[in-house]
C-alpha cells in the first residue's frame, strides 16, 4: 500500500497542521500548492507539492496519482456571493471527486465539511459545505469516504477565532451571538488526530460525521468567558454586541468588497451563522466508527495556543503563522 496521503488546503490554518502531523506519523504528502500561495509552504522531507488549484484538472489528477487516500481540506470560507462558495467547495470538490475515481484501486477520500452544513438555510458557506457532502455521497460509487464537520476549530494560525480569545485575553469579551446560544469548539490538533485514525482505521463506515473537544454539549458566551477568565486569573468584562450592529457593519461590508473586490468574512450570511442558538456538535458517532476522541478541552487547547502556563503565571505569547 502507498503511504502517500494527497492533501489539499496544506497552505491554510488546519491543512498546515494536519500536514505536520501526517508527516510526523510516518505517512508522505503530496499537497496541492496555489502558485500564489507556494511561498507559504515549506519544503520537509517527505512532502511534495503539486502546483495547480480545484480549477485545474490536469493538477488534480498529478496530485491524486498512486495515494492511499485524499484528504480534502481546501474550501472558501471567505465571499459575497453563492457562486463565491460553490466554486470552490462544490464545483472544486466534484473535480478532485471525479480525479479520485479515475484511479485503480480508488483511494479513500475524507472531505473536511463542517458543522454548518446542518444548517445550509443559514448561509452561502453553509449551503456550499452541504452541497459539497451531498455530492460526495452522490458520486462516491464504490471509494470509501467520510465528511468530517468540525465546529469552529482553534489553535495557532487560526484567524477566526484566536482574535476573539485574544480580546478576552485582554479583559475585553465581544459578545457577538444570543447569550443562550451553545458551541461546540475544537482544538486544531484534536481534528488532525481524528483525520489519521481515520486513515490508520482501514476502514469506516462512509457518512457524515460531527466532532466536538472533550466538553459535551458545548459552551455558552457566559461559560467561554468564564472559563478564560479562570485560565488568566483575570475579570474579562462581557461586551454584547447587538444583531442590528453586526448586520450593519455586515451589509457595509459586502457593499465595500464588491467595490474593492475582496473576498469578505464577515457577512448577513456569516452574522445568522454567529446569532444561531445550537452548534453543538456530537462525538459518539465517529467515536464509535473509528474510536477517536478528543484530547484537549479547552483550557489545554488555549494553553497550546496562546503559550499560556498555569493560570495567571505564563506568558502571553501568541503564535501566529504569518499572515494570508
Ligand atoms: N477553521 C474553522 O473553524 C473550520 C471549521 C469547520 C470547517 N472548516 C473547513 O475546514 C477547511 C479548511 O479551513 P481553514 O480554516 O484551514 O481555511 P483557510 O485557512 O482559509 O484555508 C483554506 C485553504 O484552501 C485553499 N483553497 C481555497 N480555494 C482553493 C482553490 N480554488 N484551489 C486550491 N486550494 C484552495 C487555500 O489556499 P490558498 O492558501 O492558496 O488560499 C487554503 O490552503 C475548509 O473547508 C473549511 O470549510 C473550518
Amino acid at each position: 500500500m502507498s503511504r502517500t496521503i494527497a492533501v489539499t488546503g496544506a497552505t491554510g490554518f488546519i491543512g498546515a497542521m494536519l500536514v505536520d502531523h501526517l508527516l510526523a506519523s510516518g505517512w508522505n504528502v503530496r499537497a496541492l500548492v496555489r502558485p500564489r500561495s507556494a511561498h507559504r509552504i515549506a519544503q520537509k522531507p517527505g512532502l511534495e507539492t503539486v502546483t495547480g488549484s480545484l480549477q485545474d484538472n490536469d493538477s488534480l489528477n498529478r496530485l491524486v496519482q498512486g495515494v492511499t487516500a485524499v484528504v480534502h481540506c481546501a474550501g472558501a470560507v471567505r465571499g459575497a456571493t453563492a457562486a463565491d462558495f460553490n466554486a470552490v467547495n462544490v464545483d472544486g470538490l466534484e473535480r478532485l471527486v471525479r480525479a479520485a475515481l479515475s484511479l485503480s484501486p480508488r483511494p479513500r477520500f475524507l472531505l473536511l465539511s463542517s458543522l454548518a452544513a446542518r444548517a445550509p438555510e443559514l448561509s452561502h458557506y453553509a449551503s456550499s459545505k452541504r452541497q459539497g457532502e451531498l455530492a460526495l455521497a452522490a458520486m462516491a460509487e464504490d471509494m470509501e469516504w467520510v465528511a468530517l464537520r468540525p465546529p469552529a476549530v482553534y489553535g495557532p494560525g487560526d484567524t477566526e477565532m484566536l482574535p476573539l480569545f485574544q480580546w478576552m485575553a485582554r479583559g475585553i469579551a465581544p459578545v457577538l451571538g444570543e447569550p443562550h446560544a451553545r458551541l461546540s469548539l475544537l482544538y486544531v490538533e484534536d481534528l488532525c488526530a481524528a483525520a489519521l485514525t481515520w486513515l490508520n482505521a482501514g476502514s469506516c463506515r462512509c457518512g457524515v460525521y460531527e466532532l466536538n473537544d472533550t466538553q459535551t454539549g458545548g459552551y455558552s458566551w457566559d461559560e467561554t468567558i468564564a472559563r478564560i477568565s479562570a485560565l488568566r486569573a483575570s475579570r474579562i468584562i462581557r461586551l454584547p454586541v447587538p444583531a442590528s450592529l453586526l448586520k450593519t457593519i455586515a451589509f457595509i461590508n459586502v457593499a465595500v468588497a464588491r467595490l474593492i473586490g475582496y473576498a469578505p468574512m464577515l457577512t448577513p450570511g456569516k452574522v445568522r451563522e454567529l446569532r444561531h442558538l445550537d452548534w453543538v456538535a456530537d462525538n459518539s458517532a465517529l467515536t464509535a466508527a473509528i474510536g477517536w476522541q478528543p484530547a484537549f478541552s479547552l483550557e489545554q487547547g488555549l494553553r497550546r495556543t496562546m503559550g499560556w502556563g498555569e493560570a495567571g503565571t505564563g506568558s502571553n505569547r501568541v503564535v501566529v503563522k504569518p499572515s494570508k
